[in-house]
């Protein structure tokens, strides 16, 4: 009797810190790391790399059948991958995360999944697991570990897919299923995978992608979400497990206006996720450059793209843009992570930030100004005004205004001289007496002088 309750007790003590830790964490502690983070890079890398080739959307377009894809697995070699130089060029950068595709569309693992013979250990001549030492590397380098996984698995017998399909059984060994409808197996399946991710690596993020293919209820998304919780408490969950995401994911076309909340931005440097040798079609730094200083000013996290080759390694036009970006964001540390969204529409023409104690704020500028630079409706006295990276201070006045009716006049401010521009994004900071207060009407007509 003694024994029961004793172990009832314990239970009971478990089940509650438990539910406690999970309670103790809300979605804003959860996403404290990654709203300050700003730099993410995402890496895909997979089977496609060995061709370069689209990844897996050629099978879903019939470009290319099931059995010429995975001969790719024979080029597959990571001969020359070193997650610890991965880690360090990320550092470089300026990234504090990094999301790796562990398994895209097309069912390739980079993990020695025992749930299929379809990755990297068992069906390449890498025949080793390359997530886990890339996960270690970048917690080295004190950075945050992202797992993309895709739910879709277009080679799964389970998963129905709209395109001819040889038989791939051999690559999904299920056994003592038979009591389980396909669908049941295949949820098993992609909820086995994530708990064999979870338990090896324990990612800081889930980035999943493909979740528009079946609703919430087929991915039985809400119990997927509780189980990632409960794994770890900590972990943050992109917007793509249908409704049961974190924060926004728009890719490729930055947003004209915020998304509402925590968000992040992915991109290619060309145009595709994958290495695709043949296209040249790479975004120019300034573009680089000028789509992170957006993102940022709106409050959200750039999640730049990169894909390795087969064996491992960064391609040069890539590995540039890596470097030019770490070197910005070098000369602009303090305006980068010191940082929070900028002004509201109207202030300045152009992206700025606002430092976290609201004392100053970061103009930046994209092209070469003339005359002068122009803010508006700023109420709070300011300090001092210099430039970036180079410290040239300049000279600043107030104009017009209506001070009867606390409505300020423009702050005019000094040009830099040619030399203190950057060839990027030029930032001038606006250091104020106190915090900032902004006028934000519209103006009122004067009844008295
Ligand atoms: C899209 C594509 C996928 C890519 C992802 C990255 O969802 O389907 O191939 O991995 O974007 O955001």
């Amino acid at each position: 009797m003694n024994k029961i309750l004793t172990l009832l007790l314990i239970f009971t003590i478990s089940q509650m810190s438990f539910s406690q830790s999970q309670e103790n964490l809300s979605k804003e502690e959860r996403l404290k790391w990654f709203k300050d983070a700003k730099l993410g890079i995402f890496i895909h890398w997979g089977l496609y790399a060995v061709d370069g080739i689209q990844e897996s959307w050629g099978l879903w377009h019939q470009k290319i059948g099931y059995d010429e894809y995975l001969k790719q697995h024979q080029g597959f070699t990571a001969q020359n991958y070193n997650p610890k130089d991965w880690a360090e060029i990320f550092k470089k950068t300026g990234a504090r995360y990094a999301v790796l595709t562990t398994r895209h569309h097309d069912g390739f693992a980079l993990w020695g999944t025992k749930l299929s013979r379809l990755n990297a250990v068992d069906y390449s001549p890498a025949k080793r697991d390359l997530v886990a030492p890339f996960a270690q590397t970048l917690r080295n380098q004190g950075l945050k570990v992202g797992l993309y996984y895709s739910l879709t698995d277009w080679a799964h017998p389970d998963y129905k897919v709209p395109f001819p399909r040889p038989d791939l059984k051999k690559f999904y060994p299920q056994k003592n299923q038979n009591q389980l409808d396909s669908w049941q197996r295949f949820v098993k399946y992609y909820r086995g995978q994530l708990r064999e991710l979870s338990s090896e690596i324990n990612p800081d993020l889930w980035w999943f992608d493909g979740d528009w293919e079946r609703s919430a209820e087929e991915w039985r998304a809400a119990g997927t979400k509780d189980s990632l919780l409960s794994w770890n408490p900590n972990v943050i969950i992109n917007s793509r497990l249908q409704s049961y995401g974190d924060y926004a994911t728009p890719e490729q076309g930055i947003p004209v206006v915020r998304p509402k909340g925590p968000w992040e931005f992915c991109m290619t440097m060309n145009d595709n996720w994958g290495y695709f040798p043949s296209d040249k079609n790479y975004k120019p730094i300034a573009q680089i450059i000028r789509t992170f200083v957006e993102v940022i000013s709106k409050g959200g996290n750039l999640l730049l793209n990169i894909g390795p080759k087969a064996d491992g390694t960064i391609a040069e036009p890539q590995m540039q843009r890596l470097n030019a970006l770490g070197d910005w964001i070098r000369k602009h540390h303090e305006a980068v992570f010191d940082t929070q969204e900028g002004l509201p529409y109207g202030h300045f023409f152009g992206p700025t930030m606002v430092s976290k104690d609201k004392k100053s704020i970061y103009l930046c500028l994209f092209d070469e100004p003339k005359h002068y630079v122009l803010l508006k409706g700023l109420q709070t006295k300011v300090k001092e005004i210099e430039v970036v990276g180079s410290g040239q201070q300049l000279n600043f006045e107030r104009n017009g205004g209506a001070a009867w009716n606390n409505i300020p006049g423009i702050l005019r401010i000094e040009i830099p001289q040619k030399q203190n521009l950057d060839e990027y994004v030029t930032i001038i900071k606006i250091s104020l007496e106190d915090e900032l207060h902004l006028y934000r009407g519209h103006g009122n007509a004067v009844e008295m002088n």
